[in-house]
């Protein structure tokens, strides 16, 4: 069955809990589920996981395959990583870049991505929409491409 993988990054199991100005009140439990529930009535499987740790995050993107979409919130790592980066471009499997918060409308060094260039598109400043948005999309992607077979 193809997977719509969505990984988080450093900090992102504090949602709920974490400056809520920013990233609202929903813990990553809470949004998994929402997107799980998603995915499996459209016919798909959503693997949801959070890593404080760049080099996990590394290993786990070098397992995607063709099958995969992906949905990523970096978390600061999008300002920082050129190695997560080049992962993504290594694997290319079709991905797409969540933020709760809008990256652009907040301090000046969160406006810059290293990750959306290597990325289908971002959503960012949605709130936990932006990961419902990213799997709406995922899900319609990946429909297109099964009639396309
Ligand atoms: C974030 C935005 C990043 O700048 C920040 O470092 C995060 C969360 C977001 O979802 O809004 O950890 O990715």
């Amino acid at each position: 069955m193809r997977k719509i993988r969505i990984f988080n990054g450093p900090n992102l199991n504090l949602l709920g809990r974490r400056e809520p100005e920013h990233y609202g009140r929903l813990t990553i439990e809470q949004i998994n589920a929402s997107l799980a529930e998603m995915a499996q009535a459209a016919g798909f499987e959503a693997d949801c996981r959070q890593t404080n740790h760049e080099g996990v995050l590394l290993d786990w993107i070098h397992t995607l395959t063709q099958e995969d979409f992906l949905i990523i919130n970096p978390g600061a790592w999008t300002h920082t990583s050129y190695a997560l980066r080049d992962a993504i471009a290594g694997v290319s499997v079709p991905a797409l870049e969540v933020h709760l918060s809008n990256i652009h409308a907040r301090e000046e060094f969160r406006s810059r991505s290293l990750i959306a260039p290597v990325c289908r598109g971002q959503i960012s400043g949605l709130g936990a929409d932006s990961y419902v948005l990213a799997m709406e999309y995922a899900i319609r992607w990946l429909k297109s491409q099964e009639v396309a077979k």
